[in-house]
């Protein structure tokens, strides 16, 4: 029997509401597989920042060092500032433990209907790799006569050649291995410096992987082309905040945040691995068990994959599929009345 220890990190809001699901499911598959499940839980989060000051403790990543991966809620709560929230724990986890790769796959499922006519499916099954770690999301830059009328606030994005290829390899690797093709999102008619530089490494690492068909599209265009004709794209690569805004579109087009899963990958396997839904802790619906659990355990199979089980990991996938084909359970988000436990339930069911 293999055994994995898992750190959990529900969080906030609707991310404390929708990782019992994705642990119930754990332990209903690794059941079937002979994986066995030990989990260490964490309260970090806005209500430990507004209690002790800070999202978590100062030797917080030590805590997390030793897990086998390290499965997320969400963290944000009205009245904590989002840059705090975001900065006192995801940010740092995700760059302390070189996660540089943000997987986010995106898939319209039979039974869910999308806001989009276009997106059917089957053929809707694309996956937005995001850069993690550098980019626009920087902590180079400051603020200057702070109170003035000539107050000014600058912010520098980093790309470096190590950071963007090693993003690109996994990308192109991933194509290779789906046997489709990339299209890597940019802005290099407006962002002068740090786009071309971008475009010349993604024409770089594609003559590396001659096996995969490849174009670039610029972001505006790229978010259109999302919304009007889904099924065109197979892998997107993007630097951080063109893949944060991007995924986001594309849950959406696939019919609701609520589905999307993510994974942040170190691919070294250096340091644990994390694995969030991409959503929020949603303080519109938080509270009332009506949150959609499908990113939370669709991550949590991310996970089961990352940890060397892919047939768990597609049990997991096929059931919430099968949810949706076979059932007219849905949560809220997806026109239903179902609630996060009757989902969850509907769901063990079928695995
Ligand atoms: P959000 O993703 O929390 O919510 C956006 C909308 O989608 C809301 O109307 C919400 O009700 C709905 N929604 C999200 N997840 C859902 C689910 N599982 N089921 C049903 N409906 C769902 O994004 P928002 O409102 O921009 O942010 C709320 C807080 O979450 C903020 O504090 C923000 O900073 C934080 N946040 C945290 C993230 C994380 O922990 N990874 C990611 C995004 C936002
Ligand atoms: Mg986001």
């Amino acid at each position: 029997m293999t055994h994995h220890h898992i750190a959990l990190i529900p969080g906030d809001g609707i991310g404390a509401e929708v990782l019992p699901s994705a642990r119930q499911v754990l332990e209903a598959v690794g059941a079937r597989h002979g994986i066995g499940f030990s989990y260490t839980s964490y309260d970090w989060s806005c209500e430990r920042y507004v209690r002790e000051g800070a999202m978590m403790p100062v030797d917080g990543l030590d805590q997390l060092r030793d897990k086998d991966a390290i499965l997320l809620g969400a963290v944000g709560h009205p009245g904590v500032p989002d840059h705090v929230s975001l900065w006192g724990l995801l940010i740092p986890i995700r760059r302390g433990f070189r996660q540089y790769v943000n997987l986010r796959p995106v898939r319209v499922f039979e039974g869910v209907e999308s806001p989009m006519r276009g997106a059917v499916a089957g053929e809707v099954e694309l996956v937005v790799v995001r850069e993690n770690v550098e980019g626009e999301y920087s902590e180079i830059g400051g603020r200057l006569n702070r109170g003035f009328p000539e107050e000014m606030a600058v912010q520098e994005a980093v790309f470096t050649r190590a950071g963007v290829t090693r993003v690109l390899d996994y990308a192109f690797g991933l194509a290779a291995r789906r046997g489709g093709r990339l299209t890597s999102a940019t802005k290099s008619n407006g962002i002068v410096h740090t786009l071309p530089f971008w475009d010349e490494l993604v024409a770089e690492r594609g003559a590396a992987h001659p096996e995969v068909a490849w174009d670039q599209e610029h972001i505006d265009a790229l978010a259109a082309k999302l919304v009007l004709a889904p099924a065109r794209f197979d892998v997107v690569v993007a630097s951080n905040l063109f893949g944060d805004i991007l995924s986001d579109l594309a849950a959406a087009v696939a019919g609701s945040i609520g589905i999307a899963p993510a994974a942040n990958l170190n691919l070294e396997r250096d340091f644990p691995s994390m694995f969030e839904p991409v959503h929020g802790s949603a303080p519109d619906i938080a509270g009332r068990n009506v949150a959609n659990p499908v990113g939370s355990i669709w991550s949590a199979a991310m996970m089961l994959d990352h940890l060397g089980h892919p047939e768990a990991a597609r049990d997991v996938t096929d059931a919430i599929a099968a949810v949706f084909a076979t059932t007219d359970e849905r949560t809220p988000d997806l026109g239903g009345s179902a609630t996060t436990t009757e989902f969850t339930e509907k769901l063990l069911e079928l695995l």
